[in-house]
């Protein structure tokens, strides 16, 4: 029994010798230290024995499946080391490889841009509807005060869809839906594409954006009209930017300007961004016209407003010092990139 005993030894400690996972030395644990293992089917023979042989052989027993377990908790431990030497090999970090870079998106200037006028107006208290590309015939010219054979329809050719639908010319159509809507006081910007059938060159293209302006309340004059206005190109363009306006027409506002910003190329000196005048013109204004009031409703006896419309394609032309406007629609990385 005692050679039975060492045999048993012998062959644990050299099966563990080739053993390489965790279910591995479970498995040999079992075959030798389990309920039905080796070790223990030798011990129950022991009834068998004599009185002096037992305790000789109990004793060795003991000492055996304590170098057992003993050989195979240091089994363990070893692979455990190797395990983590392992992984930390091959989840080792080169810091000193060339990042990657990210390519993380940006605006168009076109949006970065609107966002900013927005945000300006939303901070002196204006809310900002929306109105539909493709409109009537009447929200777009007819109660703008500018009847079918007004000459003002020449310079705003568009497409049609029919005789009385078309792609809308102009945001100033989001004047009539707002003065329909809502009663004085009224305070709004209206953002949006708008269509004309022009040819396509450096200062034309078939779709732009418009900001059009409407305040309409007890006692609006063309002072607050000057101060928003002012106020606007302060924040767009730096303190130092001025506005000037000079007389113009629109049919929907009386009196109207054109309004010009001080050219900041060459700050009013003349240069040939601003064709020497000093200024260039950015946008038109004026106070809406009594008529206009009366076709949405509004008593023009009791109230007056202003209103402007503002091309954004032009304050981002001359914010970014950029020379054709048809470089803002290429999406040409290599041009948006720079902004
Ligand atoms: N809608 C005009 C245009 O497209 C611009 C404009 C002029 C809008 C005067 C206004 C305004 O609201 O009062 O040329």
């Amino acid at each position: 029994m005692k050679e039975q005993l060492e045999k048993i030894e012998l062959a644990a400690k050299a099966e563990l010798e080739k053993i390489s996972d965790a279910k591995e030395l479970d498995d040999l644990r079992i075959k030798y230290l389990g309920k039905k293992g080796e070790l223990t089917a030798i011990l129950k023979q022991m009834a068998s024995l004599s009185a002096e042989e037992r305790p000789v052989i109990g004793q060795l027993a003991n000492k055996i499946r304590a170098d057992i377990e003993e050989a195979i908790s240091a089994r363990g431990s070893e692979l455990k080391a190797a395990l983590a030497e392992k992984k930390l090999k091959e989840e080792r970090l080169d810091v000193t490889l060339p990042g990657k870079l990210q390519t993380i998106g940006k605006l168009h200037p076109l949006n970065a841009v609107m966002n900013e006028i927005e945000e300006i107006f939303l901070g002196m208290g204006f809310d900002i509807a929306e109105g539909p590309e493709v409109e009537y015939d009447y929200y777009n010219f007819e109660a703008l005060n500018i009847p079918a054979d007004h000459p003002a329809r020449d310079t705003q050719d568009t497409f049609y869809i029919t005789d009385n639908i078309l792609l809308r010319t102009q945001t100033s159509s989001v004047q009539i839906h707002v003065m329909e809507n809502k009663k004085p006081p009224i305070r709004v910007i209206s953002p949006g594409r708008v269509f004309r059938s022009d040819a396509v060159d450096a200062t034309h293209l078939p779709l732009f954006h418009q900001i059009e302006g409407l305040v309409v309340d007890k006692g609006i004059t063309m002072a607050n009209l000057v101060g928003t206005l002012d106020m606007l190109m302060k924040r767009l363009y730096g303190e130092d930017c001025k506005i000037r306006l000079r007389p113009h027409h629109f049919p929907f506002t009386e009196p109207s300007a054109e309004v010009d910003v001080l050219c900041f190329n060459c700050g009013g000196k003349g240069c040939s961004m601003c064709k020497n005048e000093g200024y260039v013109e950015l946008l038109g204004a004026g106070m809406v016209h009594p008529k206009v009031l009366a076709n949405c409703g509004i008593d023009p006896n009791e109230y007056s407003g202003f209103a402007f419309g503002l091309g954004l394609e032009r304050v981002v032309m001359r914010k970014y010092g950029i020379n054709d406007l048809r470089l803002l629609y290429e999406n040409d990385l290599r041009f948006l990139d720079q902004f």
